[in-house]
C-alpha cells in the first residue's frame, strides 16, 4: 500500500493506494457519513458497505451516465436533508465515476461545502476520475457542463473493486491508461514491455499507483486547469467528447481511445508525431478496441467538438496530441479543417478494414 499525496492549493488530498486500502481506511472514516453508490456497486456489495459503514443512510444512483442529471443531484439533497446530514459530516463516494463526479458535486454545494471521501470501484474512476477534484453533472445534452473544482479529502483506491468488473469496464478504464502512456514516458515504457498484460489485473495495481502519481502532480500544479499542465490530461478528449455526444452508445473511456486513434491521424499529418511512435500508440490501443469504428459520419460528429470546454472560440477547435515520447502538444485547427481530417482518418480506417 502507498500514500499518494495531492497538495492541492484548495486541499491536501491524500490517496490511499492498494490492496487493503479498503479495510484499512475506509473502517477509519469518522463522523456521521452519507454514502453514494450506484444500483450494481450496491447489489454487489451491500454485504461489505453495511458491514463496513453500519447504519449510514445510503443513497442509491440508477447506474450509468444519464444519473448524472440535475434531478438525480436534486433527489441526493433531498435525501441529505431529510436524513439530517450537517457541516460536519462526510459524503462516501463509492462507484465509478458517475458516482464520484454527481456525489462530489453535492457534497461541494451541501451547506456551501462538506467533507467528500471517494472510493472508486471502476478502473476509470481509480486511475482519473476521483483524483484531481473535478465534479459534474451533464445537463441540457452538455457533458460536465455544470460542475465544481472539490477536492476530495481522501480517496481510497483498493484493487479488490477489480474484480467483479465486466472486461468492458477494464477497457474503458484501459483508455485512460493509455492516454497516460502518452503524456507520461515512465507508463509509456511500462505498457509497451508488458503490453500483452493488459488485461492482468495485478498488472494494473502497479499501472493504477502510476497513473494517479502523475495526476497527482499535475493537479498539484494545475488545480484549476488555468496554467496549460490539467490540460494535457484531455489527451485524446477532443474527439472523444465529440463522438461520445454524437454516437452516445459506448462509454467515455472506450471514446477516449477512439479519440486518440483518430487524433493520432491528424497528428501525424500534421507533422507534430512521428510516425513509429504512432504506430506504437495505435498498436496499444487496438490490444483493446480490436476494431476502431470507421464512422460513416465522422466528419459530422465531429462537429460536436464546438462546445469543447478547451476551445476559446467554437470555430478553433483545441486538442492534445502526442508529440513524442511523454510528450504532447497543443493543436487547434478551424473546425472545418479538424472535421475534414477526422472523416479523411475514418476513410483510412474503411479502406484498412477492406
Ligand atoms: N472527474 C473527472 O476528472 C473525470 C475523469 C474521467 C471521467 N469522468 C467521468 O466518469 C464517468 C465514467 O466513469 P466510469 O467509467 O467509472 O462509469 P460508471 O460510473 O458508469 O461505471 C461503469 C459501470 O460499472 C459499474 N460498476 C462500478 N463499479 C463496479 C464494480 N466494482 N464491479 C462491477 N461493476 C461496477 C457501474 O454500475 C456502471 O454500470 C463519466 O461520466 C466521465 O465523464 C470524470
Ligand atoms: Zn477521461
Amino acid at each position: 500500500m502507498e500514500d499518494i499525496i495531492l497538495n492541492a492549493q484548495s486541499l491536501k488530498s491524500v490517496i490511499h493506494c492498494g490492496a487493503g486500502a479498503f479495510a484499512t481506511y475506509a473502517t477509519k472514516l469518522g463522523g456521521k457519513l452519507f454514502i453514494i453508490t450506484d444500483s450494481n456497486v450496491y447489489a454487489l456489495y451491500k454485504g461489505l458497505i453495511e458491514k463496513t459503514f453500519g447504519n449510514a443512510p445510503t443513497f442509491v444512483l440508477p447506474a450509468g451516465e444519464k444519473s448524472k442529471s440535475r434531478n438525480s443531484l436534486f433527489k441526493i439533497f433531498d435525501k441529505m436533508i431529510d436524513c439530517g446530514v450537517t457541516r460536519s459530516s462526510t459524503v462516501v463516494a463509492l462507484g465509478g465515476g458517475v458516482v464520484g463526479d454527481i456525489a462530489g458535486l453535492a457534497a461541494s454545494m451541501y451547506m456551501r461545502g462538506i467533507k467528500v471521501v471517494q472510493i472508486p470501484t471502476t478502473l476509470l474512476a481509480q486511475v482519473d476520475s476521483s483524483v484531481g477534484g473535478k465534479t459534474a453533472i451533464d445537463y441540457k445534452g452538455v457533458k460536465n457542463v455544470l460542475g465544481a473544482f472539490y477536492q476530495p479529502s481522501e480517496v481510497i483506491v483498493d484493487p479488490l473493486f477489480l474484480s467483479t468488473l465486466p472486461a468492458r469496464e477494464l477497457r474503458c478504464g484501459l483508455g485512460e491508461i493509455i492516454k497516460y502512456s502518452a503524456i507520461d514516458c515512465g507508463i509509456y515504457g511500462t505498457l509497451s514491455q508488458n503490453s500483452d498484460k493488459l488485461f492482468d489485473l495485478k498488472f494494473l495495481e502497479n499501472v493504477t499507483a502510476d497513473c494517479i502519481r502523475h495526476k497527482a502532480k499535475v493537479v498539484t500544479e494545475d488545480e484549476r486547469d488555468t496554467t496549460g499542465a490539467r490540460k494535457t490530461l484531455n489527451l485524446g478528449h477532443t474527439t472523444g467528447h465529440a463522438f461520445e455526444l454524437y454516437y452516445k452508445r459506448k462509454s467515455h473511456g472506450e471514446f477516449v481511445l477512439i479519440g486518440t486513434y483518430y487524433e493520432l491521424y491528424i497528428a501525424e499529418k500534421k507533422g507534430i508525431c512521428e510516425s513509429c511512435y504512432a504506430d506504437s500508440l495505435r498498436a496499444l490501443i487496438t490490444k483493446v478496441i480490436k476494431n476502431i469504428p470507421a464512422y460513416a459520419d465522422a466528419e459530422k460528429a465531429a462537429l460536436m467538438a464546438k462546445f469543447d470546454k478547451k476551445n476559446d472560440e467554437q470555430s478553433i477547435v483545441s486538442m492534445i496530441v502526442p508529440k513524442s515520447v511523454g510528450e504532447s502538444y497543443e493543436l487547434k485547427l478551424p473546425i472545418a479543417e479538424y472535421a475534414k481530417l477526422i472523416g479523411e482518418c475514418a476513410e483510412k480506417i474503411r479502406g484498412e478494414k477492406c
